[in-house]
């Protein structure tokens, strides 16, 4: 009987996994290659982009010009943005808007409406988002209101007012996409990351609501979980099968467009989630709660000592 029973579990198991690497292959590779995928020139002229000066966002908001969109770029450096807007100017020919806030800040929404509510905005990807310079404990982290103030306006703040402000002129015109930048972090557990989790969790969440209640209106609302990828934020500099670098991981990410409302984006993150997944369902509540911590407290003892020997040599 139990025999029975412990190769019927291996089927349901084996079965489930393969249903996902094959739904994840639809997904990344053929769905593009039949042309399911969303026609991105259609959704309006123009694309914003938060956190458009470096890492995902940059890729992000060169691809989409590549596409023919014009550029709407926000970040808080006006150098950084200027030299960005010039470059993709020159390379792609599109027209490009830069806006310089801090989302960190709460008094930024006004003026964002003002440059923005009027325009034909057909995409809008919520990317700006902030971590801590290592993992810590909850209260120990330095200066730590004033850090999970900025992380929480950073993160969650800045996708929510800005959706509103781009949702209804998407609504009126009855199409639009809005990417929104979550974490794997905000699927497994994290410890020593606990806010910056949740905000990612937050981001998921009011994703697939958002999709729910606007897709009858035409809009299109994903949310992408990256993995590591190469950026100033993982501080991971060379790329690799498991860690892309930002364009590469852009690239997929964007032929899963229409296809997928929730995704990895880049199929060996696909792979990690099923993993994070699976272990859920069949390892006993707790072991992987109990592995992330691990992991995590061995990167906070090496960005302590990253800290000290920085204040030593000052
Ligand atoms: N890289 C990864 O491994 C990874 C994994 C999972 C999720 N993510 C998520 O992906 C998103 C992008 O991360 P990334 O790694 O590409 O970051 P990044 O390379 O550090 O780039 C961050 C961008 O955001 C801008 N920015 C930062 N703080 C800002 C603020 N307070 N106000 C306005 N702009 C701000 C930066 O420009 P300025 O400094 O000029 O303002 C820069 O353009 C984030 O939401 C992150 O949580 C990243």
């Amino acid at each position: 009987m139990w025999e029975v029973v412990g190769k019927a579990a291996v089927v349901l198991l084996a079965a489930r996994v393969c249903w996902s690497l094959l739904k994840g292959v639809y997904g990344s590779f053929l769905a593009a290659a039949l042309g399911l995928h969303l026609s991105l020139k259609k959704t309006g002229d123009w694309a914003v982009v938060t956190g458009a000066t470096d890492g995902i966002g940059k890729a992000y908001a060169f691809e989409l010009a590549r596409r023919g969109l014009k550029i709407v770029l926000v970040s808080r450096n006006p150098f950084k943005l200027q030299n960005v807007a010039a470059e993709i100017s020159t390379k792609y020919g599109v027209e490009t808007k830069i806006v310089d806030v801090d989302f960190t800040k709460d008094d930024i929404y006004d003026r964002l409406q003002r440059e923005l509510g009027e325009m034909d905005v057909g995409v809008l990807v919520n990317n700006v988002g902030m971590g801590f310079e290592h993992p810590e404990y909850f209260n120990e982290l330095l200066d730590c209101q004033k850090t999970y103030n900025s992380i929480i306006n950073c993160n969650i703040k800045s996708l929510t007012h800005m959706s509103l402000i781009v949702l209804p002129g998407m609504a009126e015109r009855k199409r639009g996409l809005i990417i929104n930048v979550s974490s794997l972090s905000s699927i497994v557990p994290a410890p020593l990351l606990a806010v910056y989790g949740a905000t990612k969790a937050y981001v998921d969440s009011l994703s697939v609501s958002l999709a729910a209640e606007y897709r009858s209106r035409g809009i299109t609302v994903q949310c992408v979980l990256p993995g590591f990828v190469v950026s100033n934020m993982s501080k991971v500099k060379r790329p690799s099968l498991m860690i892309p670098t930002p364009m590469a991981y852009v690239k997929s990410s964007l032929k899963t467009i229409g296809v997928e409302a929730r995704t990895a984006g880049y199929y060996m993150h696909k792979l990690q989630i099923y993993m994070i997944e699976v272990m859920k369902t069949y390892l006993p509540g707790g072991i992987l709660t109990h592995i992330v911590f691990n992991q995590l407290k061995t990167i906070r003892i090496k960005g302590l000592k990253k800290r000290e020997r920085e204040a030593k040599a000052q």
